[in-house]
């Protein structure tokens, strides 16, 4: 006979398994209906923008009416705007890969039919060089690669590479931008004016406007590499490159680099910087092209300019500004768009870091409802003006990354919980209408194609990852995913081939999409990859007087600190 004690204990087994896979039942249940969601989110912005504003460029939710957008994003003070322009059906070319991803291949098709015959950038209007590259550029490249998958056999008829063909198209007229003594591109471009109309036209101006001066020099390297990929026309990646080399060569001593430039001499104009607004997609970019083209140059670069952010900007799970040439910090601000950086964090294995920095963004999040666009950490309060909300993604999108390494449930919570706030108070019977001030919940008369293209995709691969189990993705800064390809990889050892990565001993940390680093590890070749959370400390003896002497400890991604004995380890773990 069994003993008494066993049958209680055999039950609590039994019944703690019931209720494990109970719980993960009613997870799986909750993923659905999350996900089916956000797909009504998007359908409902989209529909309203096909309805009301296609192909103008982006839908104005509250009028039911359009704007054409194109024209003035980064053109804070909406200057030089065309008199004959009708938009080039910006919100269509930003949903094609969120349609392709949530299972929607006719529309995806009706799209690129519509694209391809009606599509043209042969119009007199001057554009932002990074906002045209990412949103337009980044798009069309993304679906093209999407449709041309035969394996995917998104298409019903055949297709000619016609948006790749415009793509070719748009990328030609990006080229007289970087006709400068520097390398440096201009900010603005008309897409019709010929070279030499543009030099004299624009001998003047500064990369800088839309405070993203880097982003024109930095972050345009995937968009550009992947074009010069696939066309094997050499032009895009080659002045895309010459831009990041020139802006590499201004970083200060201490690594880090300034906000704006003028490109014309090369010089900085502003020196204050930090990893929010104006340099982040630079970082991202860096990281992301090491992964798509396998250069081990990008991982060089990036792993110098991500240890000195993580040295001068982080304080704890914030990051504050700082002077380039001093370090010495200059503001103390959390902006929304700071909040990529932990996803960021994820694709090199940082989990520590960017779970503990996701978790600021995420008391922020809830103590307004949403992510507002600046707060000022010394003071705990509101930015006295930028206190808008427009239906940014870097929030999702940083809470998506995080959930595809850990798995930690923790994190669908949160992506409800964004859900349920963009409903409550964003969506109208129009659309989703960005929000001007956190503190009424006041609308604005405006959606972001960003919405469409990044929002919802990730609140969506948040709750459905099954579009990247089929291949490894890397995901440009306005979230159109291209594909990795070891054929783009040539110069790659086979190791670092992502489909390769099972051969690897070593536990993976991180999620499938990655080729995060961290812990640093030795190949079977011998070959030692750094790890990227990794930063020394200050003396090689490893000899402290205070924790600022310690670094960032390789293995387990923690902040070292100085004993008594004054050695830097990591004594809290002991
Ligand atoms: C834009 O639309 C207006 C009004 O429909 C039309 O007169 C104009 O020709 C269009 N411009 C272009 C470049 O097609
Ligand atoms: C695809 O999108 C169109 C337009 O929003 C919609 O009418 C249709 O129901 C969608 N189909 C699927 C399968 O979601
Ligand atoms: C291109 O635009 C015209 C005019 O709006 C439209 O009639 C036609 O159907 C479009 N082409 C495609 C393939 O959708
Ligand atoms: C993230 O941090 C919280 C709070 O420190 C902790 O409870 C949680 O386990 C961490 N999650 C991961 C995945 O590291
Ligand atoms: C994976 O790597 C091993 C050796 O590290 C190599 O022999 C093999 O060909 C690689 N496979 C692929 C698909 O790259």
């Amino acid at each position: 006979m069994i003993p008494p004690r066993y049958y209680s204990a055999c039950l609590l087994l039994f019944l703690l398994l019931l209720s494990t896979s109970l719980s993960q039942s009613h997870r799986a249940a909750k993923k659905k209906r999350m996900r089916e969601k956000v797909r009504n989110m998007f359908h409902h912005a989209y529909d309203n923008y096909m309805t009301h504003a296609f192909p103008h460029d982006e839908l104005k939710p509250l009028t039911k009416t359009f704007t054409d957008s194109l024209v003035e994003l980064g053109n804070l003070k909406l200057e030089r705007l065309p008199q004959d322009y009708n938009g080039s059906a910006l919100s269509l070319i930003e949903s094609l890969s969120s349609l392709v991803i949530m299972g929607n291949d006719t529309e995806f098709e009706k799209g690129v039919r519509w694209l391809s015959e009606n599509l043209t950038f042969d119009v007199d209007a001057r554009i932002n060089l990074f906002e045209c590259n990412i949103r337009v550029l980044g798009g069309l490249v993304s679906a093209h690669l999407l449709a041309s998958d035969s394996s995917k056999n998104l298409l019903k008829g055949s297709y000619k590479n016609q948006l790749l063909g415009l793509a070719e198209d748009l990328g030609k007229r990006f080229l007289p931008a970087f006709d400068t003594p520097t390398g440096l591109p201009y900010a603005w471009v008309n897409l019709k004016v010929k070279l030499s109309v543009l030099k004299l036209a624009y001998s003047k101006t500064i990369c800088v406007i839309a405070s993203n001066f880097q982003l024109c020099a930095g972050s345009l390297i995937l968009e550009m590499g992947a074009l010069s990929i696939m066309t094997g026309d050499p032009r895009y990646e080659s002045v895309a490159l010459r831009a990041l080399r020139k802006l590499w060569s201004m970083q200060s001593s201490l690594k880090l680099f300034g906000t704006t430039l003028d490109v014309s001499t090369g010089k900085w104009i502003e020196h204050s910087a930090g990893i929010g607004a104006g340099v982040d997609s630079f970082y991202e970019y860096l990281l992301k092209a090491h992964i798509l083209f396998g250069k081990e140059d990008y991982w060089r670069m990036f792993h110098s300019a991500y240890v000195a952010v993580q040295k001068h900007f982080r304080h704890g799970p914030w990051y504050h500004e700082a002077d380039m040439r001093t370090g010495r910090a200059t503001y103390w601000q959390l902006t929304s768009l700071q909040a990529f950086w932990p996803g960021l964090q994820v694709l090199i294995g940082d989990i520590p870091a960017a779970n503990s920095s996701h978790r600021e963004f995420f008391h922020v999040w809830k103590q307004f409802g949403v992510l507002p666009e600046r707060y000022l950490l010394d003071h705990q309060m509101l930015h006295p003006t930028e206190k808008y909300y427009p239906l940014r993604p870097e929030f999702a999108e940083s809470t998506f990354y995080l959930y595809q390494a850990t798995k930690d449930p923790w994190y669908i919570e949160v992506g409800e919980l964004i859900v349920n706030s963009l409903n409550l108070y964003t969506r109208v019977e129009g659309g989703f209408a960005s929000i001007k001030d956190v503190t009424t919940m006041q609308l604005e008369d405006h959606q972001h194609s960003f919405f469409l293209a990044e929002t919802c995709k990730y609140l969506y691969l948040l709750f459905d990852d099954s579009f990247m189990l089929e291949s490894n993705y890397v995901f440009t800064t306005e979230g159109h995913p291209l594909p990795v390809l070891s054929t783009w990889h040539e110069e790659l050892p086979e190791a670092y081939i992502p489909t390769n990565w099972t051969n690897l001993k070593r536990p993976r940390r991180a999620s499938a999409m990655s080729l995060q680093v961290c812990p640093a590890m030795t190949l079977d070749s011998g070959q030692h990859i750094e790890s990227a959370c990794h930063i020394p400390d200050v003396r090689s003896d490893y000899k402290c007087l205070t924790d600022e002497d310690c670094g960032v400890d390789s293995i387990t991604c923690r902040r070292r600190s100085c004993s008594m004995a004054g050695y830097c380890g990591l004594w809290l773990f002991l």
